[in-house]
C-alpha cells in the first residue's frame, strides 16, 4: 500500500483522484486544500463541482480508500507519492503581468513539501505548469541537508469539464514525463504501473520533463486555434449566406482535419484555454521568439473579437440600443454540464450588455452561485431567476450562451408570447431549432448562418 496525496481539491484535484482511488482499492489517498469550506463539502453530501457521474464514484470510495483534510502538513508526512493540484492562475502584478502564470501557489507548496518530509518521495505536477517549472521545483525540493532525495514527474489532466469522468475512465492518452535519470524512470515506472490498473498500456505515454510540460499548453492551444478558427469563419459566414455548421461538417469530414472542436460559437472560456495560450505566449516572448508568440496571441484576441461582435450584433439588431431592455441571459457556465463559470463568455457577454445599460437577467440550471460570486459588485445590477420562463417573461430578447440541453427542450411559443415584441433571439451557441423559434413569431440571430427576420417586412 503507498500513501498516495493530492494538494488542491479543486475541479482537476477533486475530479481525478477519486476515481484513481476507484480503480486502486490497494491505496490510500487523501486530498487537502487549505480551503477549509471546500473539504467541509467533499465531506458532505453536496460536493463543490458539479461533474456528472462523480457524486458516485466519491460516495462509495470516501471513508474506504479516499479521504479529504485540511490537515496538509500531516498527509504530506505520510504521503509516498504526492500530486499537487493547486491553481497557476495568470499573474496579475510585476514581470509578465496579464500572461505569465502566477507560480506563487506551487513554490509555496513545494517548500512545505520539503519543510513537512522525513522521507524521500514523488512529487507529480498535475497543474499546468510553464515548461521547465519542475526544474526549478527540484531545485528546491532537492536543497535539503535532510538527504532526502525527490523525483519530479509531469502528468499533465487532459480531462474536460463536463465528461470528467468518461474522460478519466477512457482517457485518449496519460503523459507523464520524467527525468532520464535512473531514479527519475523508476519513478515514471511507479506512476504508469499506477494507471496501468485500468488505462492500456499503449495509451500511456513517456517523454521527457519538458515534453511533457509543453504539451500540455500546445494542446490546449491547439484546441483553442481549431475554435478561434472557425469562430474567425463564421463572421465571413454571417456577411455571405454561407452557413458555418455547414463549412464545419464539409471540411471536418476530410480526416485530415476531423470533426472535433469546430463548434463555432460565442466564444471559448473555462480555467485553461486563455490562461494557457497566454503561458504560452509569454513563454515564446521570453525565448526571444516574438513571431511566435504574436501568432498564438491572435487565438485569444480572435476570442475576445466573437464575444463582442455577438454583443455588437444584438445592439445593432435591436435599433442600437438596449438601455432599459430586459435581456435574458440563457447560461452561465462556460460550456454545458458544469457550474464551472471561470472565463464564461457568458459573464463576458453580461458585462458588456451591462456597459450598455441593459437590464440582465440570469438563467442556469447549475452555475447561478457561481455566476453571481464572479460578478461581485456587478451582480447587484442582475437578477438572478431560475426558471427560464420566468426570465424571459416581459424581455425584450434572450441571448443563449451556454449550451444546457434543456434550454432546447423549452416551450418556446410559451415563451414569445410572454415576451416584448418584436422579441428577439440570439443563439450564441446554434443550440436551437431556428426555422421553428422563426416560425413562432422570433427574429432569429444565430452564429455564423443568415438571421431570420420579420423586421423586413415591416
Ligand atoms: C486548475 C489546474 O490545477 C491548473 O492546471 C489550472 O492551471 C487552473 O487550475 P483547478 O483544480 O481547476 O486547477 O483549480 P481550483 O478549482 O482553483 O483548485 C485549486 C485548489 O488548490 C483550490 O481549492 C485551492 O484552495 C487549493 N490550494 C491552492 C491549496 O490547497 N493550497 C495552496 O497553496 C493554493
Ligand atoms: C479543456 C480541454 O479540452 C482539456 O483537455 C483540458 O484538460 C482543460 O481544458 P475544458 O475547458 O474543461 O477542457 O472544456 P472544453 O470542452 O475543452 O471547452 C472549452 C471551451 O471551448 C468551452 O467554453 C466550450 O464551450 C468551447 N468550445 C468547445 C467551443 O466553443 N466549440 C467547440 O467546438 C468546443
Amino acid at each position: 500500500m503507498t500513501n498516495i496525496l493530492c494538494i488542491g481539491a479543486g475541479y482537476v484535484g477533486g475530479s481525478t483522484i477519486p476515481i484513481v482511488a476507484s480503480h486502486c482499492p490497494q491505496h490510500r489517498f487523501v486530498i487537502v486544500d487549505i480551503n477549509e469550506a471546500r473539504i467541509a463539502a467533499w465531506q458532505s453530501d453536496k460536493l463543490p463541482i458539479y461533474e456528472p457521474g462523480l457524486d458516485e464514484i466519491v460516495f462509495k470510495t470516501r471513508g474506504k480508500n479516499l479521504f479529504f483534510s485540511t490537515d496538509v502538513d500531516k498527509h504530506i508526512a505520510e504521503a509516498g507519492i504526492i500530486f499537487v493540484s493547486v491553481n497557476t492562475p495568470t499573474k496579475m502584478f510585476g514581470q509578465g503581468a496579464g500572461k505569465a502564470a502566477d507560480l506563487q501557489y506551487w513554490e509555496k507548496t513545494a517548500r512545505q513539501i520539503l519543510e513537512n518530509s522525513t522521507t524521500s518521495k514523488i512529487v507529480v505536477e498535475k497543474s499546468t505548469l510553464p515548461v521547465r517549472t519542475g526544474e526549478a521545483m527540484e531545485r528546491i525540493l532537492n536543497s535539503n541537508s535532510k538527504g532526502l532525495h525527490f523525483d519530479v514527474l509531469s502528468n499533465p489532466e487532459f480531462l474536460a469539464e463536463g465528461t470528467a469522468v468518461r474522460d478519466m475512465e477512457n482517457p485518449d492518452r496519460i503523459l507523464i514525463g520524467g527525468r532520464e535519470t535512473e531514479s527519475g524512470q523508476k519513478a515514471v515506472e511507479t506512476l504508469v504501473e499506477l494507471y496501468a490498473t485500468w488505462v492500456p498500456r499503449e495509451r500511456i505515454i513517456t517523454t521527457n520533463l519538458w515534453s511533457s510540460e509543453l504539451s500540455k499548453l500546445v494542446a490546449n492551444a491547439f484546441l483553442a486555434q481549431r475554435i478561434s478558427s472557425i469562430n474567425s469563419i463564421s463572421a465571413l459566414c454571417e456577411k455571405t449566406e454561407a452557413d458555418v455548421n455547414e463549412v464545419a461538417h464539409a471540411i471536418g469530414l476530410d480526416n485530415r482535419i476531423g470533426k472535433y472542436f469546430l463548434r463555432s460559437g460565442v466564444g471559448f472560456g473555462g480555467s485553461c484555454f486563455k490562461k494557457d495560450i497566454l503561458h504560452l505566449v509569454y513563454l515564446c516572448e521570453h525565448y526571444g521568439l516574438p513571431e511566435v508568440a504574436a501568432y498564438w496571441e491572435q487565438v485569444v484576441t480572435m476570442n475576445e473579437y466573437q464575444e463582442m461582435r455577438f454583443v455588437s450584433k444584438m445592439v445593432s439588431a435591436m435599433f442600437n440600443t438596449i438601455a432599459g431592455k430586459r435581456i435574458a441571459l440563457f447560461g452561465a457556465a462556460f460550456k454545458a454540464n458544469t457550474n464551472d463559470t471561470r472565463e464564461s463568455p457568458a459573464l463576458e457577454v453580461c458585462r458588456a450588455l451591462l456597459e450598455e445599460h441593459a437590464e440582465v437577467v440570469i438563467t442556469d440550471p447549475h452555475a447561478m452561485e457561481n455566476a453571481r460570486y464572479d460578478l461581485g459588485e456587478l451582480a447587484k445590477r442582475i437578477t438572478f431567476e431560475p426558471d427560464p420562463y420566468a426570465a424571459a417573461n416581459g424581455a425584450h430578447a434572450i441571448a443563449l450562451v451556454t449550451e444546457w440541453s434543456q434550454f432546447a427542450q423549452l416551450d418556446f411559443e410559451k415563451i414569445h408570447a410572454a415576451m416584448v415584441k418584436p422579441a428577439f433571439i440570439f443563439d450564441g451557441r446554434n443550440l436551437l431549432d431556428h426555422n421553428k423559434l422563426y416560425e413562432v413569431g422570433f427574429n432569429v440571430y444565430p452564429i455564423g448562418k443568415p438571421a431570420l427576420t420579420h423586421l423586413h417586412a415591416q
